[in-house]
C-alpha cells in the first residue's frame, strides 16, 4: 500500500518515520518542501504537487496547523482533490472544527473518495514511537481499511461515530487540558503573590490529587528550561478558538473556556504564541506581579 503524508511538521517529522521503519511505503509533500530533506535520507519520496501526491497513493494523511491549512491543502482546484481521487482514502488528522471536517468530506465525496477524521492525542514523543490514541469519525468500512496504518501510529485506534465525530472528540479531550493550564496559571500567581516557592508549589501539586498526568514534564519549562517545543501558546489558542465556536454552535455556554481562550489569546499577543503552552504560566505570574505593581 503507498502512504501519503502531508504536513512534515512537529508531528509529521514524528509520524513518517514511525510508517517507513514498518515497512510502509511513504510519499510527502510540504508546503515549504525543505522539510522533507531529513525524510528522504530515510527513504521516503517527495511529491511534486498535491494532486499528484494523492493520484500515486491508496491513503493520504494530513496533518497541518489549522482550519485555513486544511482547506486549502484538500482545494478542488489545487490541493488533493484536484486530480483522480476515485476510490482513494483520506485520512485527516489536524485539530480542527468539524464544521470543517464536513466540508472537505463532502467534497471528497463528490469526487468518489474517501474520508476519514482522526485527530490525535499524544504528543510528538507517543508519535515516534507509535503510542498514540486515534479518535476516528466515518464510515465503519472506510476505518478497517485505514486500520493496519493506524494502528501502526497508535496504541488505540478508537472509532467514535461517523464522519466529523472524530474531532469532535478530539476537542472534548483536550477543552478540560486547555482550561487546566489557566487554572494552574491562577493557583501559581496566587501562591508566588502571598510568598510561596513556584519550584515547591509545583512539586506538590504534582504530587496531589491537582496534578495532572502532563503536568510533571512540563515542570522544567515552567521553571524556565529551555526545551524543544512539542504544542505552542497558540496551537493551545487555536483549539480553544474551534472548542468555543463548536460549543456555540450547539447552544452550550463555555465560560472558563472563554477565560482561558483569553488568556492564551493575550499570551500570543504578549508575544510568547510560539513558545512551550507551558509558557502560559510564568507569564500570567509576571502579568499578575506588574499589576499588583511589584
Ligand atoms: N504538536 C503536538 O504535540 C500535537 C499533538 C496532537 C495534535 N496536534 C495537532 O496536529 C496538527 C499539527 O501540529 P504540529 O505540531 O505538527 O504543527 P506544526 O509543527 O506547526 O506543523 C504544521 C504543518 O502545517 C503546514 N501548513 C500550515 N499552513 C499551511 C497551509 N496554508 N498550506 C499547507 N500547509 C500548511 C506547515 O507547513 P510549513 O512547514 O510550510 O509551515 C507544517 O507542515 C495541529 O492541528 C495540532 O493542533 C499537535
Amino acid at each position: 500500500m503507498q502512504i501519503g503524508f502531508v504536513g512534515l511538521g512537529r508531528m509529521g517529522q514524528a509520524m513518517v518515520p514511525r510508517l517507513l521503519e514498518c515497512g510502509f511505503a511513504v510519499q510527502v509533500w510540504n508546503r515549504t518542501p525543505g522539510r522533507a530533506t531529513p525524510l528522504l535520507a530515510l527513504g521516503a519520496t517527495q511529491a511534486d504537487s498535491l494532486p499528484a501526491l494523492a493520484s500515486h497513493c491508496d491513503l493520504t494523511f494530513t496533518m497541518l496547523t489549522d482550519d485555513g491549512a486544511v482547506e486549502a491543502v484538500f482545494s478542488p482546484t489545487s490541493g488533493l482533490l484536484a486530480g483522480e481521487v476515485a476510490g482513494k482514502l483520506f485520512i485527516e488528522m489536524s485539530t480542527i472544527r468539524p464544521s470543517t471536517i464536513h466540508t472537505v468530506a463532502a467534497l471528497a465525496r463528490e469526487r468518489g473518495a474517501s474520508l476519514l477524521d482522526a485527530p490525535m492525542s499524544g504528543t510528538v514523543g507517543p508519535a515516534r514511537s507509535g503510542q498514540l490514541l486515534a479518535l476516528v469519525g466515518g464510515a465503519a468500512a472506510d476505518v478497517e481499511r485505514a486500520r493496519p496504518v493506524l494502528e501502526a501510529l497508535c496504541r488505540r485506534v478508537a472509532h467514535v461515530g461517523p464522519s466529523g465525530s472524530g474531532t469532535t472528540m478530539k476537542l472534548v479531550l483536550n477543552m478540560p487540558m486547555a482550561i487546566y493550564w489557566q487554572a494552574l496559571a491562577e493557583s501559581l500567581a496566587l501562591g508566588s503573590q502571598a510568598g510561596l516557592d513556584l519550584a515547591q508549589m509545583l512539586d506538590l501539586i504534582a504530587d496531589s490529587p491537582a496534578g495532572i498526568g502532563a503536568l510533571r514534564i512540563k515542570i522544567p519549562v515552567i521553571l524556565g528550561e529551555q526545551q524543544p517545543v512539542a504544542f505552542d501558546v497558540t496551537g493551545v489558542r487555536k483549539d480553544l478558538l474551534a472548542m468555543t465556536a463548536t460549543a456555540q454552535l450547539h447552544g452550550v455556554p463555555t465560560p472558563t473556556g472563554s477565560a482561558a481562550l483569553a488568556s492564551f489569546a493575550a499570551a500570543t499577543a504578549a508575544g510568547h504564541g510560539t513558545e512551550d503552552l507551558a509558557a502560559l504560566i510564568p507569564y500570567y505570574i509576571e502579568l499578575v506581579r506588574k499589576t499588583a505593581g511589584q
